[in-house]
């Protein structure tokens, strides 16, 4: 139980206290390394102050505890037969591919070409931009996203828009301009000092402001010349704590592409280790088409892998390898890779990310899957101090799930015997639907709505 000095309950304001009821779920570490990974309160009770986790426990410890302390009366939100558990944390997305979402194409290569390029030319017009922001935040909210890494466009237009909305909300999110100076078409084009200038630039502006927090994003390696991926390394270097996200080994013509742009490297990976970009706070999505020489590195750098299962499935890119990158340890996160992924739900990246396991023949239990949707990707981010869980001082970012959110979910999770089996049923027939309520610092920013309310 992660507990606050009790005795400094005494100097709060009862009134800036907000108090939930519900089973309670979350981690404390990894549930492939550690058989006690995780804190389960059947009734449980999370209490939030300022926007902050101040304690997590038993409903009937606590509640006694807090009544002893407080000299007025604490209300209590009252999510019984539901599933509280910290907001999920998506590790690459892009936003500005919502509108085109669910595009077919033998491929990720036209793909880029025939839907994204055209559709990211749109982000130069501010209110298009702002417009899609808009209904890109309300939709990770509705599927209980709290955190998300996110693609803006080469367009700065597209950041400010991004993290406004995002800054009105109070969210903890991530996000950054696209750096992008070759093959590609003229109209989404930037330079190698002209882009690495606009992004530092916007790191400025952005990267620590409230709950924001930046993004180095070159696209690439195909779309980055030597020379902007050498600035881009120098400015990664000066800004640690800043992100970096990028795309890697995701294709196997993209992989040949890379070999013929870049015959000097090693592989795919060895490109950007090259110009300094392996590093904590990097993070690289796909990372299907890689070695072990890969992957240690990787793993010895702090970077982390996005694990991307829908878009790598529907784009037809391969199928990742739990067992090699649990092997060499490197830090595993889940996303939804909007809009190659086909959708918005991390329930239903679990889901596919299952099956994904299993044609490795590898298992997926449904811990380490929720494990790796929440701390297991504020840890990849080194952000375990501040997301990710209800350690006290946290922040209060959290949802509410319904068990019971359908006829079917209702019907499976009643015939459930164990926490692992109820997750997994959640996992794999939840959706957006699943989600009751989302909180973000500890205000509600979601609801849905049900024929008899929640
Ligand atoms: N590789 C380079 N750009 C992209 C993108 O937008 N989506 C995906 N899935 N892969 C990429
Ligand atoms: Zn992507």
């Amino acid at each position: 139980m992660a507990v606050a000095n009790l005795s400094d309950l005494t100097n709060l304001n009862p009134s800036t206290l907000q108090a939930y009821r519900a089973s309670v779920l979350h981690f404390t570490a990894d549930p492939a390394q550690h058989a006690d990974a995780y804190a389960w309160h059947a009734d449980g009770l999370l209490v939030v102050a300022d926007g902050r986790v101040l304690m997590v426990g038993d409903y009937l410890q606590l509640a006694t505890q807090l009544k002893a302390s407080l000299s007025t009366e604490l209300e209590i939100h009252d999510y019984r037969g539901k599933i509280i558990m910290p907001g999920f944390i998506d590790t690459h997305v892009h936003y500005p591919q919502t509108d085109m979402i669910a595009s077919p194409s033998p491929g990720l290569l036209p793909w880029l070409e025939k839907y994204t390029f055209p559709t990211e030319r749109k982000f130069s017009d501010p209110s298009h931009a702002s417009d899609v922001a808009h209904f890109f935040i309300d939709e990770l909210l509705r599927c209980g996203t709290t955190t998300a890494m996110v693609y803006c466009t080469v367009n700065p237009t597209s950041v400010d828009a991004f993290f406004n909305e995002s800054e009105k909300r109070d969210l903890r999110m991530v996000a950054g301009k696209v750096l992008m100076d070759r093959n590609c078409p003229a109209f989404l084009q930037d330079t190698a000092e002209g882009g690495v200038r606009e992004s530092e630039e916007l790191l400025k502006k952005w990267h620590g402001r409230g709950r924001q927090m930046y993004a180095i994003t070159p696209r690439f390696a195909p779309t980055s010349s030597n020379a902007q991926m050498q600035l881009t390394g120098e400015l990664a270097r000066a800004y640690p704590d800043a992100f970096l996200q990028t795309h890697v080994a995701e294709n196997t013509d993209e992989v040949a592409w890379v070999k013929s742009l870049y015959p000097d490297a090693r592989s795919y990976l060895d490109v950007y280790d090259k110009y300094g970009m392996l590093r904590p706070r990097s993070m690289y999505a796909h990372c299907i088409w890689l070695d072990d020489g890969d992957r240690q590195r990787m793993a010895e750098t702090g970077s982390a892998i996005s694990i991307c299962p829908t878009s790598n499935l529907f784009l037809g890119s391969g199928l990742f390898d739990f067992e090699r990158a649990d092997a060499l340890q490197v830090p595993l996160s889940l996303a939804t890779d909007v809009g190659g992924g086909t959708s918005f739900s991390m329930l239903q990246t679990m889901n596919e990310a299952y099956k994904v396991a299993r044609m490795g023949n590898c298992f997926l239990p449904a811990l380490r899957m929720f494990y790796l949707a929440t701390l297991g990707a504020a840890r990849s981010m080194r952000l375990e101090d501040t997301i990710g869980n209800f350690a006290a001082g946290n922040e209060a970012d959290f949802i509410v799930l319904d068990p019971k959110a359908t006829p079917l979910l209702a019907r499976r999770s009643m015939r459930t015997e164990s926490l692992e089996e109820l997750l997994f049923a959640l996992a794999l027939l939840g959706d957006d639907r699943t989600i009751a309520a989302t909180y973000a610092a500890g205000k509600l920013v979601h609801r849905r709505e049900y024929p008899s309310d929640i």
